[in-house]
């Protein structure tokens, strides 16, 4: 008898003990965040969850009677050892039921096969080479990718008159998408390419390169770096070579006036001629609240960038498939519900294709002009309904 009722009250201390963390384990959506929150390419980690507080902040911390957390975790720059070990520590140690970020592409590259052996969906918020979304089942991708982006921008160059272009793209995965694809578009459409460079990656000198073409006498550059600081030296070294004196146009993707550095690019920038899916300045109701609940909830005084804006579309996305799953965190389950899903983006209206798990998008072609005082990408022509043409 004695015996009994102290198995009794032993059971009753763990369930008393265990209930409540069961209970709030269920009820709690984990979403492991990888992304580059130091170094020179810290405000990449910093939009992205920028733009995630952002959404939250408009629809609330919970869904599907789940709350949603976020773990961070810095994988410092372009490190994919880095970023397959930190996508592992989440899904084991932290047992996240999500995975998402990843900001440069080898860094996803190097965490898709960790997705696919733990079955967690892994939403990428940047990283843009074509092929990433072939390598797990379980990546969708919110972002965009080079090809999609560079295609309008070959159209539109040709179309616009211009006919000799050189090419100069950073020597990794989205730059030679980029240069691909460039080539491709613009030569099918009457265009000729008078030479191509890669310049590498991490900490380049662009002072020789940047000879080279003025040398070359194109009538335009084709440039894509990612985006930051790369973006800002490249431009330094057009001024001070008097690329454009010599008539030399510079055509890119968004990446290069992207919105958290085209400030302090100063009056260089001007009229400078890009092709891409988000801008600050894109006028539409979506991107005013954006604009607005970014101010109140990223905790910085910097403009949201296209980061941002997937780092907000990855939420509403996480969203929506919590919702049709009924908060179900099944790999399978939640990407199938992410497999055609529909919204109004800060960006214009995206779809998620669902044959290659890649955002269908407006590209639009921006000018940099001064509004209230301040450099913007200014769009003023576009491109619907672009799927990647990389695939
Ligand atoms: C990438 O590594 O895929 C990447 C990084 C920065 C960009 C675009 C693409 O601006």
């Amino acid at each position: 008898m004695e015996f009994r009722s102290c198995v009794g009250f032993a059971l009753l201390g763990l369930s008393l003990g265990f209930a409540p963390i069961t209970a709030q384990a269920q009820n709690v959506v984990k979403l492991g965040m990888v992304a580059p929150f130091s170094g020179p390419f810290a405000t990449y980690g910093q939009q992205m969850l920028g733009g995630m507080k952002a959404y939250m902040k408009l629809n609330g911390d919970t869904v599907a009677g789940k709350k949603i957390e976020i773990i961070q975790k810095d994988s410092t720059g372009p490190a994919p050892e880095v970023a397959k070990r930190l996508a592992q520590e989440l899904v084991t140690s932290d047992n996240v039921d999500i995975l998402v970020g990843f900001g440069f592409t080898p860094n996803a590259l190097a965490a898709a096969p960790v997705a696919t052996e733990a079955k967690k969906a892994m939403v990428i918020m940047n990283a843009a080479t074509s092929i990433i979304t072939t390598k797990s089942p379980e990546i969708v991708r919110v972002s965009m990718t080079l090809p999609q982006v560079t295609q309008p921008m070959a159209l539109w160059a040709a179309k616009n008159g211009i006919k000799k272009v050189y090419t100069v793209v950073a020597d990794y995965g989205p730059g030679i998408d980029a240069e691909k694809e460039f080539i491709a578009a613009f030569k099918k459409a009457g265009g000729e390419i008078v030479g191509s460079v890669h310049v590498p990656l991490q900490n380049p000198d662009f002072a020789p390169f940047i000879q080279r073409v003025k040398d070359a006498k194109p009538e335009a550059v084709f440039l894509f770096l990612p985006a930051g600081q790369p973006g800002i030296a490249f431009m330094k070294g057009y001024e001070e070579r008097g690329l454009k004196e010599a008539g030399i146009k510079l055509l890119a993707t968004g990446d290069i006036t992207d919105d958290t550095v085209l400030q302090s690019m100063g009056d260089p920038a001007l009229g400078l001629i890009t092709s891409f899916h988000y801008s600050a300045d894109h006028k539409s109701a979506e991107n005013e609240a954006f604009k607005k609940a970014y101010a109140e909830a990223a905790g910085t005084n910097l403009r949201p960038n296209f980061m941002a804006a997937a780092g907000y579309d990855g939420m509403a996305l996480i969203y929506e498939a919590l919702k049709k799953t009924n908060g179900s965190t099944d790999g399978e389950k939640l990407v199938a519900a992410m497999k055609g899903a529909k919204w109004m983006s800060p960006r214009g209206a995206v779809l998620i294709d669902p044959e290659t798990r890649d955002i269908v998008q407006t590209v639009y072609i921006r000018k940099v002009e001064k509004v209230g005082g301040q450099l913007y990408n200014v769009e003023f022509d576009k491109f619907p309904d672009q799927k990647d043409p990389g695939k």
